[in-house]
């Protein structure tokens, strides 16, 4: 029988539980403060020992990648395996999606091969959703969809992982200032970051963007907005950096990419206008001399291989708590 929530918020059950992660955006602050504790014990099995969990023993998570990653695919993967699922990566570049089989076809039939749970790349915003919507409208909500990552839309993972680390490192989100850097036009992680921060209770939320590379109406996110990255840094906490989205945008946005550097990209001088302890983030793949200088993304404030490492704990707790026994 169908627990999916008719109105409201199209991730939770009629119990107030996440049945799907399709974005940060609407979510109690209760759940998501709950993931980031589930999360935390599956950080300190995971730097003592590699040992399974059966939480997910008897389950089969499908990850279906329609973009890039390497990340967001491979901690899916391992955070699945330590839960002791069956995983299965599909290869869409083999599989029949290049034959024009429509992604609800494909849902389709991997559901008929007891799929548990769908972890989604898509470029279009919205497809996690549609899934969502096609899986409750034929009595299948059983099976749980996570949207790893959709067009501009949403990367709630991310978002929550950046949320873990952010908490690993500085406690308490109700004293910081938050700095996120770039193109945040393009990114499905700024806008996950956005949200949760907002959620989480920080405080100042700064985004530092050129204006061609800020969406319409960003400050009705609960943003201030600064186009001088040396003004906007001054006195920040945390400072979360953007990849430049080459493969979203359409025109001219930008004079060049070493223009852009200069003005943007965080080198160790702009660095220093940040409180002496800030963290620096970045979600990957940098575009090092591009968003980021080597030197500060090797240096000693930058959290940028612990996001990745944290992203395995976080994606199990999401794991675990859709569909673990
Ligand atoms: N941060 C992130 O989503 O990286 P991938 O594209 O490698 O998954």
């Amino acid at each position: 029988m169908s627990v999916m929530n008719t109105g409201g918020n199209p991730q939770l059950n009629r119990h107030g539980e996440l049945n799907h992660l399709l974005t940060i955006e609407g979510l109690p602050r209760d759940v998501l403060t709950r993931i980031l504790d589930t999360a935390a014990p599956f950080t300190e099995v995971a730097e003592r020992e590699v040992k399974k969990l059966p939480l997910l023993r008897g389950k089969s998570v499908f990850n279906l990648f329609f973009e890039n990653s390497t990340r967001t695919r491979t901690t899916f993967e391992i955070a699945a395996k330590r839960l002791s699922a069956d995983v299965i990566n599909l290869n869409i570049s083999t599989s029949s999606a290049n034959k024009g089989e429509t992604l609800l076809d494909t849902v389709d039939n991997l559901a008929a091969m007891q799929a548990d749970m769908f972890v989604v790349r898509h470029a279009s915003s919205g497809a996690p959703y549609l899934i969502a919507q096609h899986l409750a409208a034929t009595d299948r909500d059983h099976i749980h969809v996570v949207n790893a990552g959709d067009g501009r839309h949403a990367h709630p993972t991310q978002g929550l992982l950046d949320m873990y680390t952010i908490r690993h490192y500085k406690k308490d989100f109700t004293q910081l200032t938050v700095a996120i850097i770039g193109d945040v036009l393009h990114s499905r992680v700024a806008r996950s970051q956005i949200h949760a921060l907002n959620i989480l209770g920080v405080p100042e939320i700064r985004v530092i963007a050129p204006k061609t590379l800020l969406p319409t109406g960003v400050e009705r996110l609960g943003v201030r907005v600064f186009n001088d990255m040396r003004e906007g840094l001054r006195g920040v906490d945390v400072v979360m950096m953007l990849r430049l989205q080459n493969e979203r945008m359409q025109g001219a946005l930008l004079p060049s990419t070493q223009e852009f550097f200069k003005s943007w990209g965080l080198t160790p001088e702009k660095l220093a206008l940040a409180k002496p302890d800030a963290i620096v983030m970045h979600p990957g793949p940098m575009n090092r001399g591009v968003e980021i200088d080597s030197a500060v993304a090797d240096g000693k404030q930058a959290v940028i291989l612990p996001q990745v490492t944290f992203g395995i704990a976080v994606r199990m707790a999401v794991m675990a708590m859709l569909g673990g026994n």
